[in-house]
């Protein structure tokens, strides 16, 4: 069977199939029936899921359905109903539709899904769509499958917001009673919110799946995109050159791909040129800038004293800069406060007792140049 958007092969894409095994193998011993995985953004979470989780659970006969609910901030529910459905096309379509009182043939009786695909979840975002209904449908005819699912929620934090409340805990229900058949890999950026989304006890999955870090890409990585490189550049790069690229964009794969991007186009200006240019176009953006000037004072002065890697935040010397900052004296409250309301909008995220991180390197790196050149 075929996986419906299945991402065009990419030459340059490093395969982790034993990564793949692994998550499958837990599961097919029944460990554990659903798993949480966190890494901040572009560290490779949504390219290993699509091209190696997925088409090796095909290959061990599950159904798979995925969706990407960052894309779908707003209907996360429309998204997981039509990915659970996709995971059943054609039957699972049609269906739905039939239990939204659209028949299918109005839509398009051939088996082409695709078609199909856009006005599912059209007809499921009609004001009036009995979404509910819909879930209860489709997960039906999952029951009536002989194979098992598996269930790939990425950027799954978005479940977490009060206004999806209500869909959440309907889906917890529906897949509780379903552990047996239907294994769930929740992923997210934002650790704080997937933390909160399995450890209290008043979110809708609590305790429902084990927190843990995505392993992150390294030498391996590295090795095999320059040795690929190589075999089609004039003027080779050594491994060293390669490894260093990686270590000063922060270990960031997209960051790195983008260095490979550059170097293969200017190779005559060499390495340093093209780490340079990547590292002035990924650190730099006006992105950054935006969000920057949408933080207070304080919040900006906790941002800085993070990125510089000062982990002391209620200490009397950060206080002190804190006063300095918003001209106002300040307490432990002040950053307190501050860091609530930056680990709310996912700028940073909390390690452990007094220990916080920014979530996104290259902002955290596009403010640290700001006070260098400032
Ligand atoms: N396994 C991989 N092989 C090659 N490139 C990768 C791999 N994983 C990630 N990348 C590069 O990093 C980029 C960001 O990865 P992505 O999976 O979107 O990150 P995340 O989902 O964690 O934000 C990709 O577009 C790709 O360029
Ligand atoms: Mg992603």
């Amino acid at each position: 069977m075929k996986l419906l958007d299945t991402p065009a092969p990419d030459p340059w894409h490093f395969a982790r199939p034993e990564l793949a095994e692994g998550y499958l193998q837990a599961f097919g011993l029944k460990l554990s029936s659903a798993r949480g995985l966190f890494a901040r953004r572009r560290m490779g979470k949504t390219e290993f899921l699509r091209r190696d989780l997925l088409p090796a659970a095909l290959e061990h006969g599950y159904l798979v359905a995925y969706t990407n609910l960052w894309d779908n901030r707003s209907s996360p529910d429309v998204a997981l109903i039509a990915a659970l459905s996709d995971a059943l096309a054609p039957q699972g379509v049609k269906a739905v539709l039939t239990k939204l009182g659209k028949p299918v043939r109005k839509i398009k009786a051939s088996a082409k899904v695709a078609g199909a695909e856009g006005s599912l979840e059209a007809e499921l975002g009609a004001a009036d769509a009995d979404r509910a209904g819909a879930l209860r449908e489709v997960l039906r005819q999952l029951d009536r499958q002989k194979k098992p699912l598996l269930l790939v929620i990425d950027e799954a934090q978005v479940l977490a917001r009060a206004e999806h409340a209500d869909f959440a805990h309907a889906l917890r229900a529906a897949l509780d009673i379903r552990k047996e058949r239907i294994k769930v890999i929740f992923a997210g950026s934002s650790e704080t919110t997937l933390r909160e989304m399995f450890a209290r006890a008043s979110e809708p999955f609590y305790n429902w799946a084990a927190l843990e870090p995505f392993p992150l890409l390294g030498d391996e990585f590295v090795a095999f995109t320059i040795k690929l490189m190589n075999s089609m550049a004039r003027h080779r790069l050594t491994l060293a050159q390669g490894r260093l690229a990686f270590e000063e964009l922060h270990r960031t794969p997209e960051f790195f791909k983008r260095f490979v991007e550059r170097y293969m186009l200017y190779q005559p200006q060499g390495d340093a040129a093209a780490l340079a240019h990547t590292k002035a176009s990924v650190f730099s953006d006006d992105h950054f800038l935006r969000q920057w000037s949408e933080l207070n004072r304080a919040d900006q002065a906790v941002m800085t004293m993070l990125a510089r890697g000062e982990t002391d935040l209620h200490g009397t010397a950060s206080l002190g800069k804190l006063a300095a900052a918003t001209g106002k004296s300040a307490t432990k409250n002040t950053a307190a406060h501050a860091l609530r309301r930056l680990q709310a909008q996912n700028f940073v995220t909390r390690l452990g007792m007094g220990d916080y991180r920014i979530e996104d390197e290259a902002f955290a790196e596009w403010v640290r140049r700001r006070k260098e050149t400032s």
